[in-house]
């Protein structure tokens, strides 16, 4: 019998698009959306959808007892930028539902868990250049502390309790299926949208801003790769460092202006500067590469020519 799997935030910038792949490989009835609120059209007509509170363990237990629920992905978070405004709000949600499905692992209720984590686990000591798997982390902000606890308790569970759970740490990711949600590295989503709908952007972080980027296939790709993997295989049961490519707005900036020539970007940093610098500039994938045979296919000139044809054609509205 094939599994079931519930995705928990799946209405997100990632989870939309994770829904999809899941449905498509396991079959739509075998994947149910979960999120706090609605989705998508598409995320919504494409199979079973439930309104869940990753908060709510009684709620979540009983989903996965409903739907005799194998693997669970757990999407819902506060991001980076959001998590400063309200500091006790993400550190309640990022842990209190990792605990929950935690649980659940440890109760034998569920057999595996994907749960992401961020290059925030890393901070301003940490060494900045192919940013090694295992170094200094100190990070300095709500969101990294709850993503590097995270990773700790993951490790534990499972060293102590057997628990299956899986984790990367993702990179800014970009897409344009679905808008991001609140993080430091947004820019480089909202940047194509703007470059086609106004020909100019005012970026919110300085022009020589080095951040490490991932296109949204190789991340999913990198999701599924990670959970179909044979347990031995992943060794590092915190997080693994992910990485694609590595740059700065003044070079996206430029690289949009190969197909936009009038293309024009202004810098107006704001509090998300002192965030992005905090985190590392690119990051060495080496453990994962070696593990479970992680491989990233999209560079900074694929992403802006897929990036730009397809919003191109949704903006002409002619994409769904
Ligand atoms: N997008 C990135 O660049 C990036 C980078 C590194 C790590 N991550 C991690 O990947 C995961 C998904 O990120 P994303 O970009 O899709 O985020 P997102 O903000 O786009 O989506 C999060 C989803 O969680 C839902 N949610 C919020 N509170 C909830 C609750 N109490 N119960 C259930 N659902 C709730 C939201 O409605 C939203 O649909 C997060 O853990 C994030 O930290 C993302």
């Amino acid at each position: 019998m094939s599994k079931s799997i519930l995705i928990i935030g799946a209405c997100g910038q990632i989870g939309t698009e994770l829904t999809h792949a899941l449905r498509e490989k396991h079959g739509a009835e075998k994947v149910v959306a979960s999120d706090i609120r609605e989705g998508d059209e598409y995320l919504m007509n494409s199979g079973p959808f439930e309104i869940l509170d990753a908060t709510d363990f009684d709620a979540m237990e009983e989903i996965v007892a409903y739907w005799e629920i194998d693997e669970v992905y757990l999407m819902a978070a506060m991001l980076s930028a959001t998590a400063e405004k309200f500091p006790m709000r993400a550190w309640n949600l990022n842990m209190n539902s990792l605990f929950n499905v935690l649980k659940l692992g440890k109760e034998k209720k569920i057999d595996k868990i994907f749960w992401p984590s961020s290059i925030a686990v890393f901070g301003p000591n940490t060494p900045k250049d192919n940013t090694a798997q295992n170094t200094i982390m100190e990070p300095s902000t709500v969101y990294g502390i709850s993503k590097q606890s995270g990773e700790r308790w993951c490790e534990y569970y499972h060293q102590k309790f057997g628990v299956d759970v899986r984790s990367v740490r993702y990179p800014g990711l970009i897409s344009w299926k679905t808008m991001p949600g609140g993080g430091t590295t947004d820019y480089a989503v909202e940047v194509y949208h703007k470059a086609l709908s106004e020909g100019n952007y005012t970026c919110f972080l300085k022009p020589d801003t080095e951040l490490p980027m991932m296109f949204m296939d190789d991340a999913i790709r990198a999701t599924l790769s990670i959970m179909e993997s044979d347990a031995e295989k992943v060794k590092v049961r915190s997080s693994y460092n992910l990485a694609a490519m590595s740059f700065t707005p003044a070079k996206m900036a430029k690289r949009i202006q190969r197909q936009l020539p009038d293309f024009k970007m202004e810098y107006v940093p704001d509090f998300r500067q002192a965030i992005a610098d905090s985190w590392p500039g690119s990051i060495d994938d080496s453990a994962a590469r070696e593990d479970w045979g992680w491989k990233a296919e999209f560079d900074l000139e694929k992403t802006t020519a897929e990036m730009l044809k397809n919003l191109s054609a949704s903006h002409q509205g002619n994409l769904f």
